[in-house]
């Protein structure tokens, strides 16, 4: 996410759309996309900077798991779930990641996918139409909550990659708030390989989810990345399961 700042073109509307989570807008402001969600700010196509380390952090941490470094690119290709698409950023990061090769996209809003067929392809690089992609229109909450046997989860993710919202503290629906509470954590975590690892994307420091997700995994880690106002993005991961 990026704040809109002074000496910007004026956003215009490009589309309106009725949604799942209450209503979509896409404005283009000058060269850039602007996503607002049920009346909030969610995404533009300006930096996508910690959307991207998002994923390639997930997934380095994942060939990683146990410090040897044996797990590289040479071994089994890597299961990544990423939810939700916005403009594609976290999409097409991992699609370029060597070791990647699956990517479970779930999406809950038509509208957003409809717009990767139009002016937002350039930021997912067309990345839906890549085989490796599985594209699941569908709440997360729901995909995560479906029994593993028969959903699109079962063989379990290396890197489950969560950017559905502002973040832990700023939801942009209240719905959304559970997949950050206990109950989420153990569902997210249950979707999860062996040596798989979850990332969560959140606009700004979250403490109390921090400890949280530190009372379900063994590891724990905030990286900040700074933006150009305000405070710094931050990218939580968490690995190893508590039994
Ligand atoms: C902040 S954007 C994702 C940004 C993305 N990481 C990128 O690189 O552009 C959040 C996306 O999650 C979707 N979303 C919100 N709540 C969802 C839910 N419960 N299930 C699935 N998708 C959801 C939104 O429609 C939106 O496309």
């Amino acid at each position: 996410m990026d704040v809109i700042g002074e000496g910007r073109a004026e956003p215009v509307v490009v589309e309106r759309a009725a949604g799942v989570g209450g209503e979509l807008v896409l404005r283009r402001a000058g060269a850039d996309y602007e996503i607002i969600s049920n009346g909030m700010f969610l995404m533009d196509t300006r930096n996508g900077e910690s959307e991207r380390l998002l994923v390639r952090a997930a997934v380095d941490a994942a060939l990683d798991r146990d410090g040897s470094g044996d797990d590289g690119p040479g071994g089994q290709p890597l299961r990544v779930l990423i939810g939700g698409l916005g403009v594609g950023f976290s999409l097409a990061e991992a699609l370029a990641h060597p070791a990647v090769g699956h990517v479970t996209v779930v999406e809950r809003e038509p509208a957003v996918v409809g717009w990767h067929a139009g002016p937002l392809r350039p930021w997912s690089r067309g990345g839906l139409d890549d085989p490796r992609v599985a594209l699941v229109r569908a709440d997360l909450l729901d995909v995560v909550a479906a029994d593993p046997a028969d959903g699109v989860a079962g063989a379990g993710f290396d890197a489950v990659c969560l950017d559905i919202d502002n973040g832990p503290d700023w939801t942009v629906t209240p719905g959304n708030a559970r997949l950050y509470g206990p109950d989420g954590l153990d569902l997210l975590a249950g979707r999860l390989s062996p040596r798989g690892v979850l990332a969560v994307w959140s606009a700004g420091a979250a403490p109390g989810f921090q400890d949280l997700l530190a009372t379900r995994f063994a590891r724990v880690e905030a990286l900040p990345v700074p933006v150009p106002r305000g405070e710094p993005d931050m990218v939580y991961l968490a690995r190893r399961p508590r039994p």
